[in-house]
């Protein structure tokens, strides 16, 4: 910058427009920084010497589900779980009076359920007994490479299906149509065994017609009223399997249409809230669903350049025992269940269709029961 101490010759006049120029250059780098910290996605906090929260970016408001002023009046260590070892890392950062980072800490608490997070504290240059506390979760963007590999494996059994359905149901028809001929002259033990005949048929042409659904028919995509699909999946399942269990709604009402199928939309949801009904407890089973807009969903692709604008969220959530740790590296595989008449296929064609519509789907972390998550893309026509 020219000017005072430059070395260049400056007259009162220009000293003045010089001075008023940094001021507007101190000014502007002022809300640059406030800005750049409130737009930053990921969750920031300024510590004090103490460890008291100074300041709190809207992404730790996020993050902690608390207000910044709330924040503001809370040390770190009411906010990380007992002993957590950031704490020490905020030491250490201070004491060695340099950056300081860790990965995969386990920073969850009973409020705010298992989280893990990367972490990095940095001495302020000013002051550097205040450090600048950021952290970035890792959940999205491994979750979202799990997401992708399990597209694959969706993508696999979609050949399979179409070969089964086109060369099995043909053959099962007439095997049911020579059971129900037989069925007419046998006598009253036999006929015990041709409808047993008949309703195997039936149950192998319902697996088949399951299967079927992942052939990868071109279908309509159309604006959607994601609420009038959870309806209606809602009274399917009220009607049926999950009779006892007891639904709550928290819905975003203003939330635009998704661009989607409708059809396909109500199997989704309809295969997560079976899941959902068959984990709650036979007595007080609850499921909540949600929907929420965010704004700022916007996920790289790993190997590719194109970003996902996500914005509409759906949550299934139910007051089961959660998903057993066993089942998370392949809960989206086809025929993975560990159910005695569960054929493993539901969370699998989930997973395809919701891929079909250009979102993902999350299996998250919940303080408690499972919690299902499915990000659409919005309709922009
Ligand atoms: N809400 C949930 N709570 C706990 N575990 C779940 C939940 N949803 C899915 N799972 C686990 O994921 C597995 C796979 O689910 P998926 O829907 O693909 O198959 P399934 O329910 O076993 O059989 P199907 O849906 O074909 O009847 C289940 O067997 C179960 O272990
Ligand atoms: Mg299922």
């Amino acid at each position: 910058m020219s000017g005072v101490g430059g070395g260049d010759v400056v007259g009162p006049d220009a000293a003045v427009a010089d001075a008023e120029k940094t001021d507007r250059v101190a000014d502007s780098d002022a809300i640059a920084t406030e800005t750049i910290l409130n737009t930053f996605p990921h969750p920031i906090l300024l510590l004090d010497e103490n460890d008291g929260v100074t300041y709190a970016n809207p992404g730790a408001e996020q993050f902690f589900a608390t207000g910044a002023t709330q924040l503001c009046r809370s040390r770190l260590d009411d906010l990380l779980p007992y002993g957590s070892p950031a704490l020490g890392l905020v030491q250490e950062a201070r004491h060695k009076r340099s950056v300081m980072s860790e990965y995969g800490l386990d920073i969850g608490t009973p409020r705010l359920g298992q989280r893990l997070a990367d972490i990095t504290v940095s001495p302020v240059i000013e002051n550097p007994d205040c450090i600048l506390f950021t952290l970035r979760e890792n959940s999205i963007a491994s979750k979202m490479d799990r997401q992708l590999t399990h597209r694959g494996a969706a993508r696999s059994v979609t050949g399979m299906a179409a070969m089964l359905a086109h060369e099995v149901k043909n053959p099962l028809s007439g095997i049911r149509g020579a059971a129900q001929l037989l069925e007419q002259n046998a006598n009253t033990d036999d006929r015990v065994l041709t409808r047993l005949i008949c309703d195997e048929t039936d149950r192998i042409v319902g697996i088949v017609e399951r299967m079927e659904m992942f052939s990868d028919k071109p279908i309509d995509h159309q604006p959607v009223n994601i609420h009038r699909v959870l309806e209606r999946v809602r009274q399917v399942a009220q009607s049926g399997f999950a009779k006892n269990v007891r639904f709550q709604e928290i819905y975003d009402p203003s939330i635009p249409p998704v661009l989607g199928n409708f059809d396909q939309l109500v199997q989704v949801f309809l295969n997560l809230i079976k899941n959902a009904a068959e984990a709650a407890p036979a007595s007080g089973g609850e499921i909540t669903l949600s929907t929420a807009f965010r704004h700022g969903l916007r996920l790289a692709v790993p190997g590719s350049r194109e970003r996902m604008k996500l914005p509409i969220e759906i949550g299934v959530q139910d007051n089961g025992p959660g998903v057993a740790e066993e089942m998370r590296p392949y809960l989206f595989d086809a025929f993975v269940s560990n159910k005695s008449q569960g054929s493993g296929l539901g969370l699998a064609l989930v997973a395809k269709l919701v891929d079909d519509h250009g979102g993902i789907v999350e299996c998250a972390d919940a303080a408690k029961g499972a919690l299902f998550r499915v990000m659409l893309p919005m309709d922009e026509s």
